[in-house]
């Protein structure tokens, strides 16, 4: 039986998907979570394309421990020891370099030739592995590569001392079969590569990228790239749970085995939707709030009778048993630490204690608290942000078939308070002017979205918005059980953020 690595790019593909900003205490929050899921190698980051991305690289190679860490690197030395001087701290530190391969990427958008390309890939796999114990090479867009070229410079890297060989099919073009035939190819023409791991990186495009990743692995493949939720550029990568529980349910075709504790499966899902923003659609695969729902009579006759004759697999096995937190307002700060670790957060210090008031405070105000809940208020907290700005408080007047009337008082840690009032079409937009109006920032609003936490006309309300100034978009999120409040916690979230200059990480050009 083979053993299958499972490489989880969240961090660093994952990272890249439209309107994901992640920050340095978010992405450590999450890499403690991938250790505990068991993955073998976190990507944590692509540590040359901003401070912010190279700092998250480092605190994650020094803290986390269990699965190597690698850090991403195009193939020039400045990438290259960027990347080794982030990853260096981990116990078992990976470089990840990668160049484009096909015509395309190598005509149109280095602008180079194939010999030119073919020494960088050979040098930079050298120059990583005279840092680092394990290296990984990628040939980008592999798969519109001419094969021979293909092969050439896979022969190149893996003479140079690459460990692993990373088959990326960058664009979600292959097709399984199609893929499987192509790495049997590639395989015969470099004997070379029986020695090094071969791996797979599929993006999902054309909804492929679980099963090529799968048919990779079907011709030999030891290492699986994915993203938890599939999200990554675009349309995403494979996704972790499909594929982690594809080769675990039918082990018996894969014949591989895999090391990610699957118990730990839900709550990942769920933190990376909850910091990310990005919502998992009810039917999606193994994590979709449906997936493990009976519809229709005779399923549930079925199920009743024997679970097998519906289910392959039971919630129990991706951790979906329900949990038994249970929190009213008389706990203490030590039963909602030990709740809060059970669903995967480790806050500790400043962000407990203020995790704890908001808990206490929801807890005087709401029925029941429910473990929901306290993901948002912990994924709230994890991602807080220490902005300039602070609204001390709103008030706000709103009727139907008039403009409504928001006056709000913001404090600035430097130069003292700020009150404004605006109107506006509606409570929020009255809101979000008068902000604009108090802080002298006009913002431009770009998506809102709005979502109850749990049920019950008490919930919690998170609020995401994206807005733009001068030109970039930020990020913010607000939590409160009062909606207007929760959008108005986000607007000037999004203030801070911009002020902070913390804008995504520009992309770099290969
Ligand atoms: O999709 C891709 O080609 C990548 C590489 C950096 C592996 O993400
Ligand atoms: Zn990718």
């Amino acid at each position: 039986m083979g053993y299958v690595q499972i490489f989880d790019t969240t961090l660093r593909d994952g990272e890249q998907s439209p309107g994901i900003s992640l920050s340095v205490e978010e992405k450590v929050e999450i890499a403690h979570q991938l250790a505990r899921l068991k993955v073998d190698v976190i990507e944590a980051g692509f540590p040359i394309t901003s401070e912010g991305d190279f700092e998250s690289v480092s605190r994650i190679a020094s803290e986390v421990r269990g699965p190597t860490i690698a850090g991403l690197a195009r193939v020039y030395p400045e990438d290259i020891e960027r990347a080794w001087e982030a990853v260096k701290w981990a116990d078992r530190p990976r470089i990840h370099t990668f160049v484009g391969t096909s015509d395309l990427h190598i005509e149109h958008q280095m602008r180079s030739n194939k010999k030119d390309v073919l020494e960088w890939a050979r040098e930079g796999v050298r120059l990583s592995k005279s840092f680092a114990p394990e290296v990984e090479f990628s040939p980008m867009d592999a798969t519109r590569t001419d094969i021979g070229y293909l092969s050439e410079i896979v022969a190149a890297a893996v003479e140079a001392g690459a460990d692993v060989v990373n088959i990326a099919d960058t664009v979600g073009y292959t097709t399984p079969v199609e893929f499987k035939n192509f790495l049997e190819e590639l395989m015969e023409r470099v004997p070379g590569l029986t020695d090094t791991i071969l791996s797979v990186h599929c993006h999902d495009d054309l909804g492929m990228a679980v099963a090529n990743s799968l048919a990779g692995v079907e011709v030999g493949a030891r290492q699986v790239e994915v993203a938890i939720n599939g999200i990554g550029e675009r349309a995403g990568n494979a996704s972790l749970e499909e594929v982690v529980m594809a080769l675990r349910t039918r082990g018996d075709f894969y014949d591989t085995e895999v090391g990610v504790d699957t118990t730990q499966i839900a709550n990942t899902s769920r933190m990376i939707s909850n910091i990310t923003g990005y919502e998992v659609p009810p039917n999606k695969a193994i994590v979709g709030r449906n997936a493990f729902l009976h519809e229709s009579g005779i399923h549930q006759d079925g199920v009743l009778k024997d679970r097998r004759t519906f289910e392959i697999m039971t919630k129990e096995d991706i951790g979906l048993e329900g949990s038994n937190i249970f929190l009213g307002k008389h706990s203490g700060r030590h039963a909602l630490k030990e709740a809060l670790e059970e669903l995967g957060y480790t806050l500790e210090g400043e962000t407990l204690k203020r995790a704890f008031v908001r808990f206490k405070e929801l807890a005087d105000n709401k029925k029941s608290v429910t473990a929901s809940d306290l993901e948002a208020i912990a994924a709230d907290e994890v991602g807080s942000f220490e902005g300039k700005f602070v609204l001390d408080s709103f008030r706000v007047v709103a009727a139907t078939g008039r403009q409504s009337r928001a006056a709000v008082t913001i404090s600035h840690a430097e130069n003292g308070t700020y009150e404004a009032e605006a109107e506006g079409e509606g409570p929020v937009d009255a809101v979000f002017k008068a902000i604009d109006a108090a802080t002298s920032i006009k913002g431009r609003l770009t998506d809102f979205r709005i979502d109850a936490v749990s049920g019950g006309k008490d919930a919690l309300g998170e609020v995401r918005v994206q807005v733009e100034f001068e030109g970039n978009e930020y990020a913010g999120r607000g939590l409160s059980q009062d909606v207007v409040d929760a959008a108005a916690r986000a607007y000037v979230r999004a203030v801070n953020v911009y002020l902070s200059g913390a804008i995504k990480a520009p992309q770099v050009t290969p």
